[in-house]
């Protein structure tokens, strides 16, 4: 809008201040419809947010004045921060929050948030440099998806049930300073973050890579069990085989032995003698 200004000079004025303003006006009504809905899809057991976020004197800033909302400016309805931290709040996360699209910080700790994290989340909240759901009841894997939250500096998911392992595109968030996901449920290894991020692993079903050594990768396990079964059920074969074969080869000369040409020759001579004998 300033280069539109610039090219067309000091008469589009009006008509930019008419565009800024417009977009102001949908930014606030999209704001409100944001925490509106919110406000509906979570249970709130304790009358916490309910008793304070009133949406009936929608004067301009408001929704500024309402328990954990933080504007960019107090007497303009467009949401910065979202504090809802031990709000007793239940439900699943709000995909609204779309709606509040110049949200930085989503603070939604400290709750009972269940269900997964959305895979899209980084169209959800695009911006934000904080998020914290940690000490909730999530589930499921941990989003690839917020590595395009480009502007996250604290991620904060520990506390939670997660799953799986931990993107390694994580790696690649540039701005990110603080990474915390202990006790969760993850394995596999950890993203190779550079020094200056601060981590927090503690109890997981079994991080690898990292300050926890080098990963067995599965593969490899697998190879190594098949050829140490084959080995085992080789030799196995082969003893049995050697043994089989033994057994027949001594029955062999047991029974060679046995049919000994002189020793029949004696055994016939002496029933020979006894029929003469008889006779
Ligand atoms: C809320 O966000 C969705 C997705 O961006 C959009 O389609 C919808 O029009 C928005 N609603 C309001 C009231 O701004
Ligand atoms: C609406 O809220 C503003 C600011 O809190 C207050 O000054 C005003 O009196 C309220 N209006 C009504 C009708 O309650
Ligand atoms: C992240 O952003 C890139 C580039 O915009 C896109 O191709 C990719 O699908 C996105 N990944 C996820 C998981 O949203």
């Amino acid at each position: 809008m300033v280069l539109r200004n610039r090219i067309f000079g000091s008469y589009t004025i009006v008509n930019v201040l008419v565009l800024i303003s417009c977009g102001m006006t949908y930014g606030t009504e999209s704001d409100i419809f944001c925490l509106k809905m919110i406000k509906e899809s979570l249970q709130d057991s304790d009358n916490i947010l309910y008793s304070s976020w009133n949406f009936h004197n929608s004067t301009e800033g408001f929704i500024c004045r309402f328990d954990g909302v933080e504007c960019w400016h107090p007497d303009e309805n467009r949401v910065l921060n979202l504090k809802l931290s031990n709000k007793g709040l239940k439900g699943q996360f709000p995909r609204d929050i779309q709606n509040c699209s110049s949200l930085t910080g989503l603070d939604l700790s400290f709750n009972k948030l269940s269900g997964i994290i959305p895979g899209d989340i980084s169209t959800l909240i695009q911006y934000v440099t904080s998020l914290d759901l940690s000490s909730n009841e999530l589930s499921g894997p941990i989003p690839e998806s917020l590595a395009n939250c480009t502007y996250l500096n604290d991620l904060k998911l520990d506390q939670n049930q997660l799953t799986g392992q931990i993107p390694a595109q994580f790696a690649l968030l540039s701005r990110l300073k603080m990474f915390t996901v202990s006790n969760n449920l993850l394995t596999g290894q950890v993203p190779s973050f550079s020094s200056n991020v601060s981590v927090s692993y503690a109890n997981n079903r079994g991080l690898c890579g990292g300050s926890f050594g080098v990963c067995q990768t599965k593969p490899s396990k697998t190879n190594t069990s098949v050829i140490v079964g084959a080995a085992v059920g080789g030799v196995t074969v082969a003893i049995l085989g050697v043994g089989v074969a033994l057994f027949f080869y001594l029955r062999r000369v047991v029974v060679k032995k046995e049919e000994d040409p002189e020793g029949n020759k004696w055994a016939r001579s002496l029933k020979g003698t006894k029929a003469i004998k008889a006779s």
